[in-house]
């Protein structure tokens, strides 16, 4: 997979260095540059912002410097070989997916998650101040999947810190990123509901013992306090979750929980 971070501030993206996607990228897993946008502006200040038609507060991203810097990435990930694929690139017929992180996007979920990290070419473009000039959007839908996306209902100072979090799940669900690939099956959100509570060594510490069921051994008692759990905390910290759920993946025990 190929990402591409356009930012005024790229010392912020500095952290996919690190950890697992730091390490993918080192194994050639994940391919990730990092351009800055003043890199494309043409006047001797490198201005990237300008105040908005119709009057308001705040700045607004100009178009011309986001046009050439998405039509540089375009062009170094049509000449790039795919990584899975060598000499490959982006496979014909799809179109690169631009994420456009904003407060006014989609909600970003596990499933998205799942969804882009199928994906060859992901480039995204961290706007700052209001917003970047909603025309590069109307254009850019002629060259990429646009898909504005938010990461919760509050608003960041800009995008460069919901692309931390979108390319570290993103990129964890890419084949051989995460060592044991058994560890994404039990999480949160794998199976619509909130991962159970885990308990380590020591089994009794200041006085509190690990629930007794998971020193016994019995694997299918297991199982059931651990979707019971799941259950009881998805219902009381996200009913929205539980209301969501196709009642055919419930089986009797857990309507009764
Ligand atoms: N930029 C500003 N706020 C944001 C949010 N909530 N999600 C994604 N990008 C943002």
């Amino acid at each position: 997979m190929r990402i591409d971070v356009v930012s005024i501030f790229p010392e912020y993206l500095a952290a996919l260095d690190l950890s697992l996607i730091g390490k993918a990228r080192l194994q050639g897993l994940l391919e990730l540059s990092v351009e800055d946008l003043r890199r494309y502006t043409t006047d001797r200040h490198r201005t990237v912002d300008d105040t908005p038609y119709g009057g308001g507060a705040g700045m607004v991203m100009k178009p011309e410097p986001w046009a050439l810097a998405l039509e540089d990435v375009l062009e170094r990930g049509a000449a790039a070989p795919g990584p899975a694929a060598p000499g490959a690139g982006t496979p014909p017929g799809e179109r690169p997916v631009l994420v456009v992180p904003s407060p006014a996007g989609e909600v970003f979920t596990q499933a998205v998650a799942r969804e882009l990290a199928e994906r060859e070419h992901l480039v995204f473009a961290c706007g700052r101040y209001e917003g970047i000039d909603e025309r590069v959007v109307d254009w850019a839908r002629e060259r990429f999947e646009v898909r504005p996306m938010s990461l919760g209902d509050y608003v960041l100072n800009g995008g460069e810190v919901a692309v931390l979090a979108m390319v570290e799940a993103i990129g964890r669900l890419v084949p051989g990123v995460i060592g044991n690939p058994e560890s994404l099956v039990e999480e949160s959100h794998s199976d619509g509901l909130l991962e159970y509570p885990v308990y380590t060594k020591p089994a009794l510490w200041r006085d509190r013992p690990v629930p007794e069921v998971l020193l016994s051994g019995h694997h299918g008692r297991i199982a059931r306090w651990r979707r019971d759990l799941q259950l009881r905390r998805t219902a009381a910290r996200r009913p929205d979750l539980v209301a969501a759920l196709d009642p055919a993946a419930l089986d009797r025990a857990d309507r009764a929980v």
